[in-house]
């Protein structure tokens, strides 16, 4: 059986943009695949970050995480495997400084920082955290890796990684991970369509995965359609994007009937906010029945979670023990 593996931040909400772009294949790909899926703390202290709220975050990610259809065997958190850590230091030194200087998110999120903060404050780790993002992937001997488009750039490193490394140690050791993409690998920004969705751009650029009914209304309705500069018969970003959440939702025939009346040129974009409206209402709906069940028992959860993670560590430390002896490094 293949392996699959992917990983997300806890760094707040989960949005559709990670749900559709990225979770929504974790949950399709369970029935066919050896999944591990992380949720990667160490990564999330790379950006300016709340020493109190990231455990927080982290519970509360494995439990949305569940509550969209992750099964909880499948998950860890990355620092009860610290064996992630220790590899990612090992891969350091198969890694050009000058490569993760052209990353285009660390270049983005360096930006961010400046523009966000009172004292600029780069650290080492958001340079190098695509390293440990290699280290995530390959640790498992992942064939396969469920991201958004703009992950594509970090899969390409770690291929490299694990090319570098295979060829150093004379031996066809890492596998060279794929990326996954779904049908809808890039959710734009309701609010700005130019813009990706995503937290960092501010709240009204995204929609979380667990909002309230009023509050998915008022942001679809308010939801930026079309700018007035697109030529006769092409379709506009944000018309795009919303089609674009009808089908992830599932709501394929209302998709197609709204697709006709825009090739005949009678689309409302009154009907399609309805549409996309009703078909987030519903979905999201029950997400948050979901989350409110699994939260009753809470202690349940982190256990179950405690345990998958130590399960899933043993794996990583037999890759870990094999790279230390193909290195030269000490291994008891
Ligand atoms: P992040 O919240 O940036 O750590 O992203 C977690 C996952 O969601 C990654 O696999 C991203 O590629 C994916 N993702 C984030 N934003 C979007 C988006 N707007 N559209 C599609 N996928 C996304
Ligand atoms: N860098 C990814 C993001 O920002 C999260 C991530 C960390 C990841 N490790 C990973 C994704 C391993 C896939 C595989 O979204």
């Amino acid at each position: 059986m293949k392996t699959v593996l992917s990983a997300i931040q806890p760094t707040g909400d989960m949005h559709l943009g990670n749900y559709f772009g990225a979770v929504k294949n974790w949950v399709d790909l369970q029935e066919k695949y050896k999944c591990y899926y992380g949720v990667v703390d160490y990564h999330a202290m790379t950006m300016p970050y709340d020493v109190n709220k990231l455990r927080t975050n982290t519970w509360d990610l494995i439990t949305n995480l569940v509550a969209v259809g992750v099964q909880p065997e499948n998950l860890f958190i990355q620092s009860l495997v610290p064996e992630h850590t220790e590899l990612g230091w090992i891969l350091n030194c198969f890694c050009s400084y000058g490569q993760l200087t052209r990353m285009t998110q660390f270049k983005d999120k360096s930006l961010q920082v400046k523009e966000g903060a009172k004292e600029e404050f780069i650290s080492v780790g958001l340079l190098d955290y695509p390293v440990l993002q290699t280290a995530d992937i390959l640790i498992y001997r992942a064939d396969f890796v469920p991201v958004g488009k703009d992950q594509e750039q970090h899969l390409e490193l770690a291929r490299d990684i694990a090319q570098r490394f295979n060829t150093q140690v004379g031996k066809e050791y890492f596998v060279l991970p794929e990326p996954l993409y779904t049908e809808t690998p890039k959710i734009r920004s309701t609010a700005d369509p130019a813009k990706k969705m995503s937290k960092s751009a501010g709240e009204k650029h995204y929609i979380n995965a667990f909002a309230d009914e009023a509050t998915i209304r008022r942001q679809i309705k308010s939801a930026v359609t079309d700018s007035g500069n697109t030529t006769a018969g092409t379709m506009a970003e944000g018309v795009q994007n919303l089609f674009e959440l009808i089908k992830a939702a599932g709501w394929k025939t209302e998709y197609d009937q709204l697709m006709e009346t825009f090739t005949a040129g009678s689309l409302k974009y009154v009907d399609l906010k309805q549409i996309t409206a009703d078909a987030l209402v519903q979905m999201i709906g029950g997400f948050v029945e979901k989350k409110k069940e699994i939260s009753a028992d809470k202690r349940k959860l982190k256990d179950q979670v405690k345990q998958s993670s130590s399960e899933i560590r043993k794996r990583a430390q037999e890759t870990l023990k094999e790279v230390k002896e193909l290195v030269g490094l000490m291994n008891v």
